[in-house]
């Protein structure tokens, strides 16, 4: 089945529910079972039947399913949010004394989690170069239990060489992990790329819509279990009418994507030829340092890039954010509305230096008309211009 056609159809079973062409919402705390016996087996260890609410019901395992099945896991789990999803895809790999490895560009909250958690717990962590591809190797060391990944940066657009980092990882018996949030099961196969343990925030394109806080985990079958354990163990748990509107949201998906990058492409190309503008960072542009991997690895680029600005003030940059009509100032990304904020990289570097030339702006392009965008980005400089 091709990837759209999946779309429409994974997680459901109209025969099921009455015909229902939706898993309907199931709310359940508490499941009774027919007697003893069944109650204290509880249906077995898979977490793929009802026992209770807070394992999921029948909504849940239709998102569950639906995401696996998109990306070609073995399975999926939800969570209550994309970082709640990575800091416990993390927990469940590393113990005290594991050795970590995460790129420079990781998403700012992941790298607080990994200092200010894992590391006072006994784990080492150490940040690479993003750009560091099979170099990986040297990183590597008896202690190393997990290498994450995350392409591009989702400020930085820094694409990473997944297969050689993981060809390099499992030949050291790590496993790989990688935030795929920007790539969707919709544009990037982690799994035939080399990946032990995909997340992805939910929130963004997947759920699409602005309005759901969720994240998901999926897996290879040996890391099944013993993700899904830790899982429980936290009690994490997903509002099954949340897995209802990320469900709807993952029915639009391959429309909304493919429509979102023809935009930021148009977008992207016009700001290459702005004069106020430096560089523009995003792979899908020929000429990106990243193009030939995005190229080999990813058959779509979500709509969400950088560029850098020719050199300019605080004030100058404000007066160009502050200008934007169409564009909102926020940081979640993926939903219908674009958005506009300033990415200040070189605070959070550590092994690497941001240097770009300029103020570096993100750009999150949602599904208006490419041209009204165009506008508001020259109401900007022209802003910019008399700040
Ligand atoms: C790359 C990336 N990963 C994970 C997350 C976390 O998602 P959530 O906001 O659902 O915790 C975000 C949110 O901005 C993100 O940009």
């Amino acid at each position: 089945m091709k990837k759209d056609t999946l779309l429409t159809r994974a997680g459901r079973d109209p025969a099921a529910h009455q015909g229902m062409v939706n898993t309907p919402v199931f709310r359940a705390s508490t499941i009774l079972f027919p007697d003893l016996e069944s109650y204290e087996s509880r249906g077995g260890d898979d977490f793929k039947k009802v026992r209770y609410g807070l394992l999921g019901t029948p909504t849940t395992f239709a998102l569950e399913d639906a995401l696996a099945r998109m990306e070609g896991g073995h399975a999926a789990v939800v969570l209550p949010s994309g970082l709640a999803a990575i800091t416990a895809a993390l927990n469940a790999c590393l113990k005290s004394g594991d050795h970590l490895l995460l790129p420079d560009s990781v998403y700012l909250p992941t790298r607080t989690f990994c200092d200010k958690e894992l590391k006072p717990n006994g784990v080492e962590i150490e940040y690479y170069d993003p750009l560091i591809g099979a170099g990986i190797e040297k990183r590597l060391k008896p202690n190393t239990r997990a290498v994450f990944c995350e392409a591009p940066g989702s400020l930085s657009f820094e694409m990473q060489d997944i297969p050689a980092i993981a060809q390099a990882a499992h030949r050291r018996g790590a496993l790989v992990l990688a935030d795929n949030t920007w790539g969707t099961p919709y544009f990037f196969r982690s799994f035939e790329k080399g990946i032990d343990i995909s997340i992805h925030a939910v929130t963004k394109y997947i759920a699409g819509h602005s309005d759901v806080v969720m994240g998901s985990i999926t897996t290879n079958e040996a890391n099944w279990l013993p993700v899904r354990r830790t899982v429980a163990h936290y009690g994490y748990g997903v509002s099954p009418d949340d897995c209802y509107l990320a469900l709807r949201g993952l029915r639009t998906l391959g429309v909304r994507l493919k429509q979102q990058m023809q935009s930021a492409l148009k977008i992207a190309g016009w700001l290459q030829s702005h004069p106020r503008v430096r560089s523009v960072l995003y792979p899908a542009l020929e000429g990106d340092p990243g193009h030939a991997l995005w190229k080999r690895d990813f058959t779509g680029a979500a709509s969400l890039f950088s560029f850098v600005m020719q050199p300019a003030s605080e004030g100058q940059v404000s007066s160009f954010i502050n200008a934007l009509e169409v564009f909102g100032i926020g940081s979640s990304w993926g939903g219908f509305e674009s958005l506009a904020i300033v990415a200040r990289i070189e605070r959070y570097r550590t092994v690497t230096k941001w240097d770009p030339g300029g103020p570096t702006i993100r750009l999150h392009i949602g599904l208006e008309d490419p041209d009204d965008l165009i506008a508001d980005l020259e109401r900007g400089f022209a802003a910019l211009s008399k700040g």
